[in-house]
Formats: C-alpha cells, structure tokens, sequence
C-alpha cells in the first residue's frame, strides 16, 4: 500500500474505534512542546494496550520508558481503582513531563514514576507484589535486559508486550549494523528460545510507520 493509503485506513481505524480524548491529545501537544521526539505509540496501538490490560485483568503494570507518559495513560486507565502503574523513566525531563500529563488526566494517583536507567531501577523491584503486565518502550539496545526482568518481575500469566520490532523491515537484515536492531532481534530469538515465554509478533502499519508489536506470555 501507499503511504497515503494505509495513513487514511489508520485515521480512519482511529476515528471509528478510538475517537478523541482531551486528555491524551494535551498529553502529545505537551510532550511535543518541550521538543520530545514524537516517539509514542499510535493511538490505535495506545488502546491495544489498554484493552491487553483489561483482556488480562491487569492489576499491577510495569512499563519501561515513560517518555511523555502516552501510553501510561492508556494502561492506568485500564486498571481498577486498587490498580497500579509503576513507570520508568530515565530522563528527568521527560519524567517531569509524563508527571504533569499523568496528573492531568487524573490517573496521576495510580502512577509511580521511577527516574532512572531500566538496567539499574529493574533490581530495586525485586520483592515487589509481582506484575501482570509490562510493556517494554525504551532504549532497544537493553531489550534482552528488559526481558528477563519481566520474566523475574512477573508470575505465570503476565503478558509482555515489546514495542518497536519492526523497524521498518530492518529487523529481518541479519547483516544490520544498528544496534538498536540488534538488540530488538536478539530480544525476539530470547522470546523464541526462553523457555520462560511463549511469544509471538504482528507488524504493524500506522501513523507512525511500518513496525512490530511483539507479545509474550510469561509460562
Ligand atoms: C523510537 C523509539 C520508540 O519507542 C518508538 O516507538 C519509535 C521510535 C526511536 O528511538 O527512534
Ligand atoms: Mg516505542
């Protein structure tokens, strides 16, 4: 398909499914204003998330890269009103941010901000009340870190999505050079070969490209 085309089938998916929330799109707005890169997840892929927490009956959530707090949104309304999101982010900035948009949208109470690298923040969860859902969003080079985390973190049942395995069809070079697509694709033959999951992953093709989306499901 044309990028024409496949942009109008996802504003169209957009308008007839997710429709406009103030909140969220004030979110963006912000986020964009402090020259954030425009790196959220679509809208259509913001209530996948959404409905993946509520189709798990997701109590606690885990996500891994706040940046302006997006699909934080998305994943903390999903949550009943004991329900939790603990967030991490490793830019202050960006925190600062998500911590306005998080507040805004009145979910504020339901969200802990973490500030700090994934790598160094992951252990000080250890003994934590297990996560039921985690969604991996940030630097994709630590993505296999990120992942036994999640097995570590989580319980038999928990769902793990990662962001961003596509890459615009640079996932399937096996020559690549980028380390960013290294590190996706060696988180994708984690997820094949882990006996800790059991995974699979859909491209994806909407207002932010041709990508992926995998999901796991901690065994
Ligand atoms: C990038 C990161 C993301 O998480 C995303 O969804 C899109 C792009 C990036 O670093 O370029
Ligand atoms: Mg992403």
């Amino acid at each position: 398909p044309t990028p024409d085309a496949w942009r109008r089938v996802d504003t169209y998916l957009t308008e007839t499914l997710v429709g406009h929330d103030p909140a969220l799109e004030a979110a963006v707005a912000d986020q964009n204003a402090a020259g954030m890169p425009a790196i959220e997840v679509a809208p259509v892929n913001g209530k996948f998330l959404h409905l993946l927490a509520r189709i798990a009956g997701a109590r606690r959530v885990l996500e891994i890269g706040t940046l302006g707090a997006y699909s934080t949104i998305w994943m903390a309304r999903a949550l009943p009103d004991d329900g939790a999101v603990v967030t991490i982010e490793a830019e202050p900035a960006n925190a600062a941010i998500a911590r306005a948009n998080l507040d805004r949208a009145g979910v504020g109470e339901r969200v802990e901000i973490l500030l700090g690298r994934g790598a160094d923040v992951l252990p000080t969860l250890a003994g934590a009340e297990p996560f039921d859902l985690v969604f991996i969003d940030a630097d994709k080079e630590s993505n296999t870190i990120y992942l036994d985390w999640a097995a570590r973190l989580g319980h038999p049942g928990t769902v793990v999505v990662v962001d961003n395995v596509g890459r615009g069809g640079e996932v399937a070079n096996p020559a690549t050079e980028r380390s960013d697509v290294i590190g996706t694709q060696r988180a994708l033959e984690m997820l094949g070969r882990d006996p800790r999951f059991d995974a699979t992953a859909l491209q994806t093709l909407d207002l932010k490209g041709w990508d992926g989306v995998a999901i796991a499901l901690v065994v």
